[in-house]
């Protein structure tokens, strides 16, 4: 038997990404955002509201996008639920942020993996915006890395569950891409 939910859409994994950006003071600022994916090989797509990020987005022209990991989970859901109109996130976190070498944008020394982005797109849309990001730089902390790769087991990246409200642990490998498959040809 099969339940049926009518149009609600979930789609999984969400990622759990944070827009670094900074003010029009250069107050570094973070926000958390799970309606984003990649769009080709160097382009990242995000669903936005209006938010003290996108004015910074609109002025600004370059952010960063870091993947909340388990052991930052809490700094990140307080990104999401916090607006830097009314506080110094970052200060309040105790996260560090330092300047971006690519972009003018804050790189947080809390997270290992970050993209550094150049908006191609702010798009209004009925509800907000659609972002289009290109990379122009990914970097990321020796500590996640195996064989010079980055490995999602030592990074433990985690996702948003849409479902149940809850942030859920990525990692365990149980394939290899492009090759299973091959028994079934
Ligand atoms: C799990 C989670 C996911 C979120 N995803 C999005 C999103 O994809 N798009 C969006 O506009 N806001 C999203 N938000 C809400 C923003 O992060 C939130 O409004 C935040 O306070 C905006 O920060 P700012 O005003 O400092 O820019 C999400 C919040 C949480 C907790």
């Amino acid at each position: 038997m099969r339940k049926n939910f009518g149009k609600k859409t979930i789609i999984t994994p969400l990622p759990v990404v944070i827009l670094g950006t900074y003010d029009e003071n250069g107050v570094p600022n973070a926000m958390n955002a799970a309606w984003a994916g990649q769009i080709d090989a160097h382009q990242i797509v995000v669903s936005l509201s209006k938010h003290k990020t996108t004015d910074n987005l609109e002025r600004c022209g370059e952010f960063t996008v870091s993947f909340a990991t388990r052991k930052t989970a809490v700094e990140s859901d307080y990104f999401g639920i916090e607006t830097g109109r009314k506080v110094n996130k970052i200060e309040k976190a105790g996260f560090h942020a330092e300047e971006g070498e690519y972009v003018n944008a804050p790189v947080f020394a809390e997270y290992p993996l970050t993209l550094e982005c150049r908006v191609v797109e702010l798009r209004p849309d009925t509800e907000g915006y659609i972002l289009i990001g290109e990379t122009v730089n990914m970097s990321a902390d020796e500590s996640i890395l195996t064989d010079g790769k980055v490995d999602l087991g030592k990074m433990e990246p985690i996702m948003f569950d849409s479902s149940m409200n809850k942030y859920r642990v990525i990692g365990e490998i149980v394939g290899d891409a492009f090759k299973d498959g091959m028994k079934l040809r």
